[in-house]
């Protein structure tokens, strides 16, 4: 697995990192102004459900968070009630781009899906983000479709 920088640490989302977390998902795409209490009821979810969701975050050398993915374990029936790690909204801050801090969080989350049980863990994206998800050791597998409400 990749190290990350002197002074950068990997861990799960905390309730104070609000600010951070959700400029940082800015990158990916719109975030809408969430107020306090929808943030809190959000992230009480999350953490009282932490076998199926993890947030991750990397933190920089001040402490501040500059990249964040998640992962969703499914529960399925098929494949003797096997269990599928979905990943999503990797997102990485524009000034640390380029620092394989990408690579480290698809590591970390293919770990925690592995160990989890999952038999597999896929993911949607753009045809750009096609060849870092090759680097990170991902393969071709489909077509992603969608219906908008
Ligand atoms: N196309 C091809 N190769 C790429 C790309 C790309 N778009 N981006 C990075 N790479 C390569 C790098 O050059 C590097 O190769 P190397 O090991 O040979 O040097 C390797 O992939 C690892 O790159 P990282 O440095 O880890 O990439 P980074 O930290 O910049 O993160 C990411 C990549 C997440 C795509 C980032 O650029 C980003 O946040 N983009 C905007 C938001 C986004 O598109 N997120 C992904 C949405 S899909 C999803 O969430 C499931």
């Amino acid at each position: 697995t990749s190290a990350l920088p002197s002074g950068y640490g990997i861990r799960r989302l905390q309730k104070t990192d609000k600010a951070d977390f959700l400029a940082v998902l800015s990158v990916l795409t719109t975030v809408g102004d969430i107020p306090d209490p929808a943030w809190n009821d959000r992230f009480e979810y999350i953490a009282k459900n932490e076998d199926t969701y993890t947030i991750l975050c990397i933190t920089d050398e001040a402490g501040q968070v500059c990249a964040t993915g998640s992962l969703i374990v499914e529960r399925k029936f098929i494949r003797n009630c096997g269990l599928v790690g979905h990943i999503e909204d990797i997102a990485v801050a524009k000034d640390k781009q380029g620092k394989r801090l990408g690579l480290r969080m698809i590591q970390a989350l293919d770990h925690i899906a592995e160990q989890a049980g999952c038999y597999k863990s896929i993911l949607d994206c753009s045809e750009s983000n096609k060849g870092f998800y090759e680097k990170c050791g991902f393969k071709f597998a489909g077509v992603e479709m969608a219906h908008y409400y």
